[in-house]
């Protein structure tokens, strides 16, 4: 219950945090596929909780009072800037995450279009496999969404698609998203003729590289040939990469890098017309920690370009030969062509393998593969994060999936839709803070089941009753 009436010792309560972490999966060693991004060197992630803890109480909210702050973050953004292949006068700032980068590029391409002089509602124009977090900030920021299918072989945002949308559109459209490459399939948007059609109308184009800003990049340095998506495209006008991702840093750091600092102007809040101090804010958040950018700066520091190269080289072997061996697994094959580092796996053949109950299958074998539900024709999946460390076990890997496959291909594939209501009965209690059950497919068929209009609204409720406040009983606070 919330905290305890008198102070705990120390090692009581790192005793206690180990019993509440114990469910957790493991963030390092390669077999959980998704969420953590692990470089396996000891060293670089030593570094980065190191200077993570030296700087988590600096309030990286001032830079004139915390010149660290400033001096981080332009060797941060320096960095990007270099890797994305800027020009000289390109700017950034350095974000909590992917989602506050997203947002932020969204804001100062709303605030440029303003500034222009339009008018109305402003429009973002995206793929149907869009990270979520472009809904978000078009629902935050008020901006109208219009989306477009992705091809359905390639699974890319095409050039002529976007080419088509605008010649459809008037002049109300703010921002063109590409990415680089899409979380749910691992492919890269067609980005050079995408950003050429938004120049054509005058639009900016941002690429979320969230995911493959550093693999691509660092897949290119290490002389790869890999998708052109950088600021070496000249219409590409915005570009966000996460460091809480492939930088391989501690969570809670992403940068946003524009091609110019007017378009960066749009993310600068300021007020001083109050009797406090003058804010200024370069992001969403005021007082923030300087932990996570002290953590980047180590880890990049620790790793250096060489160590960037040869980690990603890693990432990409893993990739390629967990793709070739799921290319030999009856029932089951990879969905589109992986650009970087990510893998979709989808049934296959007269016999397909359930994604959903293959993940139960794989976590049984000690795996966490993440779950993506259908959308209209695109199929349910699993999505992969392949990671540097994931090298180590390819052989593991794939003779786990084989024998998972093998054990789920014969299975009817769970289909909850011909009685919701059974299933949601059915539901395991997800909130009783322990494990999450072993079986898992009914869940997720259960949600691929839903009409769209009731998925959203069931899944905040889930989650509104996992966030139930543990409350004192009977021996309130105070004396
Ligand atoms: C392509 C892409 N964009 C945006 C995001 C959102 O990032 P975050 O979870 O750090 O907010 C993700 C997360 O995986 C992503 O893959």
């Amino acid at each position: 219950m919330g905290i305890p009436r008198e102070g705990m010792p120390a090692a009581d309560i790192a005793a206690a945090l180990t019993v509440i972490r114990r469910e957790d999966p493991p963030v390092h060693g390669g077999h959980v596929l998704a969420y953590v991004y692990d470089a396996g060197v000891e060293a670089s992630a030593t570094a980065g909780l190191e200077a993570l803890g030296a700087f988590a109480e600096v309030n990286a909210l001032d830079p004139t009072t915390f010149p660290s702050v400033a001096r981080i973050e332009n060797d941060l953004v320096g960095w990007g800037l270099d890797l994305m292949q800027a020009p000289a006068d390109a700017a950034g700032v350095l974000t909590s995450g992917g989602t506050e980068s997203c947002v932020l590029a969204v804001l100062a391409a709303r605030e440029r279009w303003r500034r222009r002089g339009g008018a109305g509602t402003p429009t973002l124009v995206m793929a149907d496999t869009v990270h979520p977090a472009f809904h978000k900030a078009a629902h935050l920021l008020g901006l109208d969404v219009r989306t477009i299918a992705v091809d359905r072989t390639s699974l890319r945002l095409t050039a002529d698609a976007v080419r088509s949308a605008l010649d459809a559109s008037r002049d109300e459209v703010a921002l063109v998203v590409a990415s680089a490459p899409s979380y749910a399939h691992g492919v890269v948007d067609e980005v050079p003729g995408i950003a050429a059609a938004a120049a054509a109308h005058g639009v900016p184009c941002h690429v979320d590289a969230c995911i493959g800003g550093f693999t691509l990049a660092y897949a290119r340095l290490g002389g790869e040939s890999v998708s052109a998506m950088d600021f070496a495209i000249e219409g590409v006008t915005s570009i966000a990469l996460d460091l809480h991702k492939y930088g391989f840093s501690p969570k809670g750091a992403s940068l946003l890098l524009f091609r110019d600092a007017e378009l960066r102007s749009g993310t600068y809040y300021a007020f001083s017309a109050w009797p406090g101090y003058p804010v200024v804010n370069t992001t969403l958040q005021s007082t923030k920690s300087a932990g996570p950018m002290a953590a980047a700066w180590a880890v990049g520091h620790a790793l250096g370009h060489e160590g960037f190269i040869d980690a990603v080289g890693r990432a990409r072997e893993a990739t390629r030969r967990m793709a070739r061996a799921v290319d030999e697994i009856p029932g089951l094959r990879v969905v589109g062509e992986p650009d970087s580092t990510l893998l979709a796996l989808a049934g296959d053949g007269d016999q397909p393998v359930d994604p959903f109950q293959l993940a139960d299958a794989m976590r049984r074998r000690g795996w966490t593969l993440q779950p993506q539900p259908s959308l209209g024709d695109l199929p349910r999946t699993l999505h992969l994060t392949v990671q540097p460390v994931s090298l180590e076990s390819v052989e593991e890997f794939t003779r786990d999936l084989a024998e998972a496959a093998e054990e789920v291909q014969p299975l009817p594939w769970i289909d909850v839709s011909a009685d919701l209501e059974t299933a949601f009965a059915n539901l395991p209690d997800l909130t009783s803070g322990g494990p999450l059950p072993a079986e898992m497919a009914g869940v997720h068929a259960l949600i691929d089941a839903l009409p769209p209009e009731i998925r959203d609204p069931a899944l905040t409720a889930i989650f509104s009753a996992l966030f139930t406040a543990r409350r004192d009983e009977g021996s309130p606070p105070g004396r």
